[in-house]
């Protein structure tokens, strides 16, 4: 008889920081944009991140979702210490269970739509018709299935944005990192935005989320507020 394996283990923090501080080199001298940030997000979490413009929200995304590495401190993903990973290693990890929606989309100008949330299978084994399927429901998600063939600078802001939202949805991931994705969007796909983002916690996606929308805060189990690059509300 075939021994059945147990389910492969899951981690029940996925995200762990510890007094992680990012600081960057700028022609005006040195900036810090995140100070011994302490922070553990459980599997499953629905979590909401606020703080004014400049406060450290959008290096805290790149940096959980192991975009850039941390200047001090360290980050645990699913259970796996980060420090010492290759950066084949993390772009690996990265594409098999992170999702980030850009706060500045990061679109490729000059590809079609359709190309752009294809993308997202670049570094992970795929099949190309199933990953093709995924593309266009993520598309049909945010309501750009007319748009397929658009070349991604034609777009427009609000447009560019839900093909970054499809990217991210096209093939679900463990985390989902978003960055004001909402900004550019009216109250109808804002709306539609909020349910895609809601059914993804409810399938068990973990939702790490940049916001002002009051009504995507009110999503959130959790939120949490950034001050010059400090974590100051954990509520
Ligand atoms: N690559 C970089 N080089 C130099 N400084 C940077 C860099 N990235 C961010 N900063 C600085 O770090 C600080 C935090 O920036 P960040 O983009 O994380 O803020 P934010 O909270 O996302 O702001 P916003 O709400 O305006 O998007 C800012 O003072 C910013 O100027
Ligand atoms: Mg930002």
């Amino acid at each position: 008889m075939r021994q059945k394996l147990p389910p492969p283990l899951m981690s029940a923090c996925i995200l762990r920081l510890r007094g992680v501080t990012k600081r960057f080199l700028a022609p005006g001298g040195a900036v810090t944009a995140l100070e011994g940030v302490d922070l553990e997000v459980a599997t499953g979490e629905f979590v909401a991140i606020t703080g004014p413009s400049g406060s450290g929200k959008t290096t805290l995304l790149h940096v959980a979702c192991l975009l850039e590495p941390p200047t001090a401190g360290e980050i645990e993903f699913d259970g796996e210490s980060t420090a010492r990973l290759s950066e084949r290693r993390l772009a690996a990890l990265r594409g098999r269970k992170i999702g980030l929606v850009f706060q500045k989309f990061c679109l490729l100008p000059h590809r079609s739509v359709l190309e752009n949330v294809l993308f997202r299978f670049r570094y992970i084994p795929h099949d190309a018709q199933e990953a093709r399927r995924q593309a266009l429901a993520a598309l049909a998600a945010v309501g750009l299935q007319d748009r397929l063939d658009h070349p991604a600078r034609l777009l427009s802001g609000g447009e560019m944005q839900r093909v970054a939202i499809a990217r991210a949805l096209a093939r679900p991931p463990r985390l989902l990192a978003a960055d004001e994705p909402t900004g550019n969007l009216d109250r109808a796909a804002a709306g539609g935005v909020m349910s895609c983002l809601q059914q993804l916690n409810r399938s068990g996606v973990t939702i790490l989320l940049v916001t002002h929308n009051a009504a995507l805060l009110d999503c959130a189990a959790r939120r949490l507020t950034l001050r010059d690059g400090r974590l100051a509300t954990d509520s």
